[in-house]
């Protein structure tokens, strides 16, 4: 029989990378307590609404586009750069909705993606030694004794911010900033004039050029209100459960329990045991949820983790992503592909084409190789094509500010070019001109497999 689920019963199992080094636990409860009166970020209806979403991409009818910072931070906090992250994503889903001719579910890793599962416990600079940085939400990113212990009142900051953060997005997408007919002016300006930009420019002709037919035959933002705004959903890794749990409400509706402080959450490669603190969390919030898949997932794992979180087989409630590096994935993904298939299980795959591409430069810089990126973003979808499954979405660590983190790309980021703007607080981000070639790299592949398809149905196939 299944054990009794509360908001509280992950406190009962093993827990990893939740820190319980606070130099006052008290202080972290009485925390926690006063969040629990917070109000929620997100509501149950908008989660079940991306759910729903989520479901027509497991079905083959869309694509999700997930991606922003690897962390937020208090430092980089900014209405411009929230909002150069928002219009990276609405161009991204122009190119992938036009080329591939599915409508695009958009997710932000926005508004409460701080805490960080860290490698190592601690970092090491010379002969000094202190407790690894794990995320603004935890403690701070300076070299310092002081910056690295745990300071509860990060939370509500973190809270706060995730608050901010949200209702500027909502602004964009609902307000007017996301309509289509703005389209021409999402461009960043460094991006406007690179080859990407030019490629960005076409499609959005092509469109406006549309939009004013459609306009001449009475279709306008007034009579058709999905021109003037787009649904656009947060997520981050539910790695603090502490500060998730505090966040999980009741939902009047329905009677059931979500976690409000977004309306996707994942499990990241590192807290995925069956029998953890976070799979016991995440089985008892009705959220679609998403579970980070690494080059040592073998099938039956997945398949015990989606019985665990997905026993009555709910469309969109599971997104798997893999995460294996541009040179396993050709070898761990098609025995996944295969399991979840023969299950019958309902399921989106999606690529994470960046944790498994991550290395340190020869002068210490921490970064990724923008073309193993693409490979493996190229293999998924060639993978999922061989094994009959759709290649549902892409989940990305990028940025809309013209910085220097991933190697590569139409610009040639060089190793010696990496310290120019290097400024994210854990993994290096796509600049929002890789960020492009990347959507349009996808949007081409997804078409090949639109072109395949119509083939196969014109010969019966
Ligand atoms: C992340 O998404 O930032 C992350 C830590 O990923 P993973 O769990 O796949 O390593
Ligand atoms: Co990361």
């Amino acid at each position: 029989m299944t054990e009794h689920w509360t908001p509280a019963s992950w406190r009962g199992k093993p827990a990893k990378h939740i820190p319980s080094d606070y130099p006052d636990m008290a202080e972290l409860s009485r925390v926690e307590t006063t969040l629990r009166k917070m109000p929620p970020l997100v509501f149950a209806g908008e989660a079940r609404r991306l759910k729903s979403l989520l479901g027509d991409v497991a079905a083959g009818k869309a694509f999700l586009l997930q991606g922003g910072d690897c962390a937020e931070s208090f430092k980089e906090f900014a209405a411009d750069n929230i909002r150069d992250t928002f219009r990276l994503i609405l161009q991204m889903a122009v190119v992938l909705t036009f080329a591939g001719g599915k409508p695009v579910v958009k997710v932000g890793r926005m508004a409460g993606q701080f805490g960080k599962p860290r490698s190592s416990p601690v970092e090491k600079i010379g002969d000094v030694e202190l407790p690894s940085y794990r995320g603004d939400n935890i403690n701070g990113m300076e070299f310092t004794p002081e910056a690295r212990i745990p300071d509860p009142q990060r939370l509500m900051q973190a809270y706060g911010q995730s608050a901010a953060t949200l209702n500027l997005l909502r602004a964009f997408a609902g307000g007017g900033y996301a309509d289509l007919h703005n389209i021409h002016r999402w461009t960043l300006g460094f991006v406007a004039d690179s080859p990407q930009g030019a490629r960005y420019r076409e499609v959005a002709d092509k469109i406006s050029e549309t939009l004013q037919f459609m306009e001449a035959i009475g279709v306008t933002p007034e009579s058709q209100p999905t021109l003037h705004q787009v649904e656009f959903f947060t997520s981050h890794e539910g790695l603090l459960l502490g500060y998730e749990e505090a966040m999980t409400r009741v939902d009047s509706t329905s009677g059931e329990w979500y976690d409000t402080s977004a309306h996707l959450l994942w499990i990241g490669e590192r807290t995925r045991q069956l029998d953890g603190a976070h799979v016991e969390y995440f089985r008892g919030i009705r959220n679609p949820i998403g579970i980070k898949c690494g080059p040592t997932m073998e099938g039956d794992d997945v398949l015990r983790l989606i019985e665990t979180l997905n026993p009555k087989d709910e469309a969109g409630r599971i997104t798997l992503y893999g995460r294996f590096g541009y040179d396993k994935i050709a070898d761990r993904l098609p025995g996944l592909l295969r399991a979840t298939k023969a299950s019958g299980r309902n399921v989106v795959w999606a690529i994470d084409p960046m944790h498994g591409n991550t290395l340190t430069a020869a002068n210490g810089y921490k970064t990724r190789p923008f073309d193993r990126i693409l490979s493996e973003v190229k293999t998924f979808i060639e993978v999922c094509k061989a094994e009959g499954v759709h290649p549902g979405g892409v989940h990305l660590e990028m940025t809309g500010q013209n910085v220097t983190e991933c190697l590569g790309g139409a610009r040639s980021v060089s190793e010696g070019d990496l310290a120019d703007r290097y400024h994210t607080h854990c993994d290096p981000r796509l600049n929002g001109e890789q960020a492009l070639e990347l959507a349009f790299l996808v949007a081409e592949k997804l078409k090949d497999e639109r072109v395949d398809l119509s083939q196969r149905v014109a010969a019966g196939i």
